[in-house]
């Protein structure tokens, strides 16, 4: 369902860097993906050609996702989120975990410019490794929840 809307992108599982994409309508690659200026509004997080990356209205279904793989808060739980938009999702994950510990993955420099002046960086318990999650990230453990919202990607839950 997340993933479905990120289709259009093509984002984030190409390695064809090399391929241009002909219009705005047209798959966009990793390398020109993370070569583009983003910007960010109250409403949304948007590319060059105003491609939407992330929409305040899908404050929802973050929330909805976040209650799924912690239906209860628990201290200490670990939880793994690969791409942080506009950062809806892992601010409900804040809520939740009470402590415990929050590793986010994020590939895009404007993207990590404004986690570094929201303050992600220095969050305790929160841990922003910097990059593309196939250069960064070992395969997920089993048993650790996780979620994605990238192309071809998926949510799992699970206990720790
Ligand atoms: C749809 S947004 C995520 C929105 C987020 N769930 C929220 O609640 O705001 C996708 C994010 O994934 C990042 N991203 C895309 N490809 C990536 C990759 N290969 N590795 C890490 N992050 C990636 C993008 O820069 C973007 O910030």
């Amino acid at each position: 369902m997340l993933l479905g809307r990120m289709a259009g992108w093509g984002v984030l599982e190409s390695d064809d860097d090399e391929k241009e994409p002909k219009d705005a309508d047209a798959d966009v690659n990793t390398g020109h993906y993370l070569s583009a200026s983003l910007t960010y509004d109250a409403e949304k997080l948007v590319d060059e050609d105003t491609n939407g990356v992330m929409m305040s209205w899908e404050a929802e279904i973050m929330k909805r996702s976040v209650e799924e793989l912690l239906p209860t808060p628990t201290k200490g739980m670990r939880v793994l989120n690969v791409g942080f938009g506009m950062g809806i999702v892992d601010a409900a994950f804040q809520a939740r975990l009470g402590g415990g510990r929050h590793v986010i993955v994020e590939a895009h420099p404007d993207v990590l410019k404004k986690m570094e002046m929201d303050g992600w960086m220095e969050k305790p318990g929160v841990t922003v490794l910097q990059g593309r999650w196939q250069d960064v990230c070992s395969p997920p453990q089993p048993n650790l929840p996780y979620r994605t919202d990238i192309l071809g990607s998926h949510t799992a839950p699970g206990n720790r």
